[in-house]
């Protein structure tokens, strides 16, 4: 018993080791080793061997079982390989690759993350539909304020969808639009952690605007945030000033002129000059909202407004690729001719 299970294991062996192919390496498999193959019929007679003669037999046939089965496997992906190996065929074209660059709106995104990263921003994001407490209420806008206007902003149909949250994730959270500014990352951010806080928001926003050279229905804007013990205006107005400086050249000159915003008090907004580059023939351009976080904005999102003093900002990434590059109308950057984006490719080869 013991030679014959010694010389089926060879002969498998051999069997195996000539199996040219996946079907040939099959017909070996379903002849010596499937169920009712050669091996398993053999090796059930071992019922009948003597039983002084079994811990040799028992051995032979472990041994062969073993053997047997890594040869098999291994020459199943031998064989494989091989096979893959035969289906590459190098008379095919290769892929192509989009010779695609970065849009020169997101290349000053980019720039203005690297420059607030250095600054110990972090990034921070929120959806591009958020309903009216995110958008208005909770950013103190009162329901009066034009911004609210049926006439400036979209509104999703409400029809058949439950009722969106509000502050409190249980609250009713008012009609959904498409968020009209980033300032509701402020709220979402404010709400997942306590302060102190320094973030940045960049992101979509969407307006009814009449479109023409400087307004879109949508476009980006870049949020900023800082709350802390002991911000002030001082803080606000050197980040800012280093921040331009940084992304629009060192000769730039600022003005921070009086305004309003719900959500700031004071409030302003950021104008700059730069000698020789003059946009539509003016010498000041209104780059930036800013101003020191209105307490009714903490209170809502349960801050210490008397233990924490903060700042925010808010301006339009297109209105900045503008300025940098003396891009005259803002429908370029949506038109899609590659005449156009190619002056801003980073690629070489484009
Ligand atoms: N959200 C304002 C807008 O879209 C811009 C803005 C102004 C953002 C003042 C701010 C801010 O964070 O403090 O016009």
């Amino acid at each position: 018993m013991q030679d014959e299970i010694i010389s089926l294991k060879e002969q498998i062996l051999a069997a195996i080791a000539g199996a040219a192919d996946a079907d040939a390496l099959e017909a070996v498999r379903i002849q010596y080793l499937a169920r009712s193959g050669a091996l398993p019929v053999l090796l059930e007679k071992m019922g009948s061997v003597p039983k002084e003669q079994r811990p040799v037999v028992g051995k032979a046939a472990n041994e062969a079982k073993t053997a047997v089965a890594a040869a098999y496997e291994a020459r199943k992906s031998e064989l494989t390989a091989a096979a893959e190996a035969a289906d590459f065929d190098p008379t095919l074209p290769g892929r192509y690759e989009a010779p695609g660059s970065i849009h020169p709106v997101l290349q000053v995104r980019d720039r203005a993350i690297e420059i607030f990263r250095r600054l110990g921003f972090a990034l921070a994001n929120g959806p591009d539909i958020e309903n009216e407490v995110f958008n208005f209420d909770a950013l103190n806008t009162p329901l009066d304020h034009p911004a609210r206007n049926e006439q400036d902003t979209f509104y999703l149909k409400e029809d058949g969808l439950a009722p969106s949250r509000g502050l409190d994730g249980k609250s009713i959270g008012g009609r959904r639009l498409m968020r009209t500014q980033t300032s509701t990352v402020q709220i979402h951010a404010m709400l997942q952690q306590p302060p102190p806080l320094r973030i940045i928001a960049p992101g979509r926003c969407f307006r009814r605007d009449e479109i023409d050279a400087t307004h879109g229905m949508s476009f980006f804007q870049m949020e900023g945030l800082v709350v802390d013990e002991g911000v002030t205006l001082a803080d606000l107005k050197g980040t800012l000033e280093y921040f331009f400086r940084e992304l629009l050249g060192e000769d730039l000159k600022f003005r921070f002129r009086p305004h309003f915003f719900p959500f700031t008090e004071p409030s302003f907004e950021v104008d700059c000059s730069r000698t020789g580059s003059q946009v539509k023939g003016r010498e000041w351009l209104e780059i930036c909202g800013c101003g020191m976080v209105d307490p009714e904005v903490f209170r809502q999102v349960g801050y210490d407004s008397e233990k924490y003093t903060g700042y925010a900002f808010g301006f339009g990434i297109e209105r900045i690729a503008i300025m940098r590059h003396g891009i005259p109308d803002l429908r370029f950057f949506t038109e899609n001719d590659v005449r156009f984006l190619r002056q801003f490719s980073t690629r070489i080869d484009a």
